[in-house]
C-alpha cells in the first residue's frame, strides 16, 4: 500500500516542471504527506457552488494537483520568470510554511471533476516584508489582523470564466468569518490587477499618499478593507 502510494506520488511529480530528479520521496516523503494531511484538516471549512464552480477548502487529497497547478500557472507566466521557486522542492516548502502560519486559508476551485484554480494566504505579522519597510511598519502598528493573499492561479484552459473572481469572493468571506478585516496582496501581473480592482482592491499607500512597492521586485501592493 505504501509502495503504491509512493508510486502515485512519484507519478504525480515525475514530470513536474520537466525536471526529472531522483525519487519523489526526496521532496514529498510519506511522513511529509501525513503531516500535510493533518495540517490541512485544520483549515477553515468552506464550500460553495458559485455558477457551477465548486469553491472549497483544500484537503490533503488535493495537494499533488495544487502543487502541479501552482507550478504550471507561475512557471508559464512571463512575469514570474525572475521568480526563483526552487523547483518542486521549493513549492512543497512554500506550502509547508503557509500551513504553519496563523489563519492559513487554502481554497481550490473544482470544475469538470478537477481542481482548476487555487488561492492561498495567511495572517501577516511584522516579520514579513523586509523588502517593503513601510508596509512592515504598517503591519506592526495595525490594531487588527491582516490576511495576505499570497498566491492565486487558474488553469490556463479555464481562464476568463470568473473562477479567480469566485476564489477572491470566497477568500473574503472566510476572512470575515475569522474576524480579519483587511486583505493585502502583491501583484506582478497587470491583468490580474484589473481583476483585483474590480473586486475593490486599491494600491496600498503610505501616510503621505505614496504607493508602496516591493523594493526588490518593484511589484505594487494592493489592499481591501472589509
Ligand atoms: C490572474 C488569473 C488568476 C485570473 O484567473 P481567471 O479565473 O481567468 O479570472 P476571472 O475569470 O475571474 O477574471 C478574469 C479577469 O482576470 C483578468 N485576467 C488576467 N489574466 C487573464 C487571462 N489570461 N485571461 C482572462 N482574464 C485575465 C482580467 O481582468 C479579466 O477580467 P475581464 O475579463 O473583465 O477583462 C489567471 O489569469 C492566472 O492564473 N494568471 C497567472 C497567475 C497570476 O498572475 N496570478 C495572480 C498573481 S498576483
Amino acid at each position: 500500500m505504501v509502495a503504491q502510494r509512493d508510486q502515485e506520488v512519484r507519478t504525480a511529480f515525475s514530470d513536474f516542471g520537466g525536471v526529472r530528479r531522483g525519487p519523489s520521496e526526496e521532496v514529498f516523503s510519506s511522513h511529509k504527506r501525513e503531516m500535510f494531511n493533518g495540517l490541512m484538516k485544520q483549515l477553515p471549512e468552506y464550500h460553495k457552488n458559485i455558477n457551477g464552480v465548486m469553491i472549497r477548502t483544500a484537503t490533503g487529497k488535493d495537494i499533488d494537483r495544487i502543487l502541479e497547478l501552482d507550478h504550471d500557472v507561475f512557471a508559464a507566466a512571463p512575469y514570474f520568470e525572475d521568480d526563483s521557486y526552487g523547483g518542486k522542492e521549493g513549492i512543497v516548502k512554500k506550502y509547508e510554511h503557509v500551513l504553519h502560519r496563523q489563519n492559513p486559508i487554502i481554497l481550490v476551485a473544482e470544475m469538470d471533476g478537477k481542481v482548476v484554480g487555487f488561492v492561498w494566504g495567511y495572517n501577516l505579522s511584522d516579520m514579513h516584508f523586509k523588502n517593503a519597510p513601510a508596509l512592515k511598519e504598517y503591519i506592526g502598528k495595525s490594531d487588527h489582523p491582516i490576511s495576505y493573499i499570497d498566491e492565486m492561479g487558474t488553469d490556463q484552459e479555464y481562464r476568463g470564466r470568473g473562477i479567480a473572481t469566485s476564489l477572491l469572493e470566497s477568500y473574503k468571506e472566510i476572512a470575515e468569518t475569522l474576524g480579519v478585516p483587511e486583505l493585502i496582496l502583491r501583484t506582478a501581473n497587470p491583468d490580474a490587477e484589473r481583476l483585483y480592482n474590480k473586486e475593490g482592491y486599491a494600491r496600498f499607500k503610505n501616510e503621505n499618499g505614496e504607493e508602496i512597492h516591493d523594493e526588490e521586485t518593484g511589484r505594487p501592493f494592493l489592499h481591501l478593507l472589509l
